[in-house]
């Protein structure tokens, strides 16, 4: 599969599409360095952006740069957001002429998509077989095609579940729910006690993105797939599928225990609400920590991160695997100072800082033993929550499958769509794209 396959099957009109391209170019274009400079030692990085991230990618190129001062990095820094990302990525390396791309930081789910478009040079051979299994299982397993390595992990993310623990305990809950319908229990006791119009019960991200994606796995009852595959062509798992889409909507309907606007959130949107001091729950990354314990904050020290629910008081929930992963272009120019960059940034010492200053979870189970645990949960809890995510599907077929799903879930969630409606949308447009691009499996 071609990239541009990818574009003729995505949803959304032909003019949305070419005034998002634009911007996107326009965005990104704002973020370059002015001074492009292509000597053979220069490698150009791109990758997301986060609060406080420029600050810290700058010393950690200071601290690069003093190891190897004959390369020389150029920080590109992309939207917040990780499909304007793809975006990016998208109609910059489809042309391969465009400016020097030699790095750049991959979400766990494009990873099947550009190993299929030829996109990454093979780094098997950049650490031992030792120091590959140093990583989290989940997120390494993403970077292996036909036995290769095609890009090395620099954060893992898993969802986790914030509670404002001054609330639960003076209505009487001593620790954060561990099933759906004790944290609906425990919002709606809460909610009633306050009688505060501008307290909500729970945040996450419903907004009509990747995120909501991440979410709506993370609903799911425990083993149960949201997509099977049947005859060579994929078909949504009603049986799951249905309860799950009835329980986010009773959230939002009779026990309004999510407003309505969450379905306008993505990370950062749920965060804002929840560290005003607004949600008693929220649903979300573990970047969220750090920031809700920073000075100023007005929920510091309030707070509870743990696994999120589940429907089983036994079992924890899973949150959905995410994170980001190193890749090298496969036409750079410079290969080699290219892996050096990746080695560092992926190094035990680079993960170690970024975990201590933007709060990103490392990829490395290693390092653990190495960190402060000040999570607000045990940091035992944490890696095993780490190692149990529940990944979407690695697929090169995933982006459009997952923009269509988008489209569906939130046109339900909002009621654009009856659930019948809806699953019959998602199940023509998985029929549509697995026919249109010849899934095979
Ligand atoms: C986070 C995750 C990423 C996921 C995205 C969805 O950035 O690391 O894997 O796709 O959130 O919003």
């Amino acid at each position: 599969m071609t990239l541009s396959a990818w574009n003729i099957c995505r949803n959304g009109s032909i003019n949305l599409r070419i005034v998002a391209i634009f911007w996107f170019i326009f965005c990104a274009a704002c973020s370059f360095d002015t001074t492009i400079d292509d000597s053979p030692n220069t490698v150009h990085y791109y990758q997301f952006s986060l609060p406080g991230l420029k600050s810290i990618f700058a010393e950690l190129k200071r601290q690069f740069q003093e190891k190897h001062p004959d390369i020389y990095i150029h920080i590109h820094t992309l939207p917040t957001n990780t499909d304007d990302q793809h975006q990016f990525y998208l109609t910059h390396l489809q042309s391969r002429k465009s400016a020097q791309m030699d790095v750049f930081a991959i979400d766990v789910i494009w990873m099947a998509e550009f190993v299929r478009a030829g996109l990454l040079l093979p780094v098997t051979d950049l650490y031992s077989k030792s120091e590959w299994e140093s990583f989290f299982s989940p997120i390494l397993k993403t970077t292996l095609f036909d036995n290769r390595r095609y890009a090395v992990p620099i954060f893992v993310d898993g969802g986790l579940l914030y509670s404002r623990m001054d609330l639960l305990r003076k209505y009487g809950f001593p620790s954060p729910p561990k099933t759906w319908e004790e944290l609906v229990s425990i919002a709606d006791t809460i909610l009633k006690g306050e009688n505060e119009d501008r307290l909500y019960g729970f945040v996450w991200q419903g907004r009509q993105y990747e995120g909501l994606i991440c979410n709506f796995i993370e609903f799911l009852p425990a083993n149960k797939e949201w997509l099977v595959a049947s005859n060579r062509t994929l078909q949504v798992n009603r049986s799951a599928v249905v309860p799950t889409l009835t329980f986010i909507r009773s959230l939002l309907s009779h026990k309004s225990v999510s407003p309505m606007s969450v379905l306008g959130m993505s990370e950062e949107e749920s965060r804002h609400v929840f560290q005003n001091g607004q949600s008693v729950f929220m649903r979300n990354w573990p970047y969220a920590w750090k920031l809700a314990q920073q000075t100023g904050s007005p929920i510091r020290g309030k707070v509870q991160v743990s696994p999120l629910p589940s429907w089983n008081s036994l079992e924890p929930g899973r949150g959905a695997l995410g994170g980001f992963l190193l890749g090298i272009n496969k036409d750079t120019p410079n290969p080699e100072p290219a892996r050096q960059w990746v080695r560092f940034l992926t190094s035990e010492e680079v993960q170690i800082q970024i975990w201590e200053q933007l709060g990103l979870t490392p990829a490395r189970k290693t390092v653990f033993s190495k960190i402060q645990g000040d999570m607000g949960m045990e940091m035992g809890v944490l890696m095993e929550v780490m190692e149990n995510t529940t990944p979407r599907p690695l697929n090169p077929l995933y982006i459009p499958i997952s923009q269509s799903m988008q489209a569906y879930i939130s046109g339900a969630l909002s009621g654009i769509y009856t659930l019948e409606e809806a699953m019959d949308r998602m199940d023509n447009d998985l029929r549509r794209i697995t026919r249109i691009l010849s899934y095979e499996n």
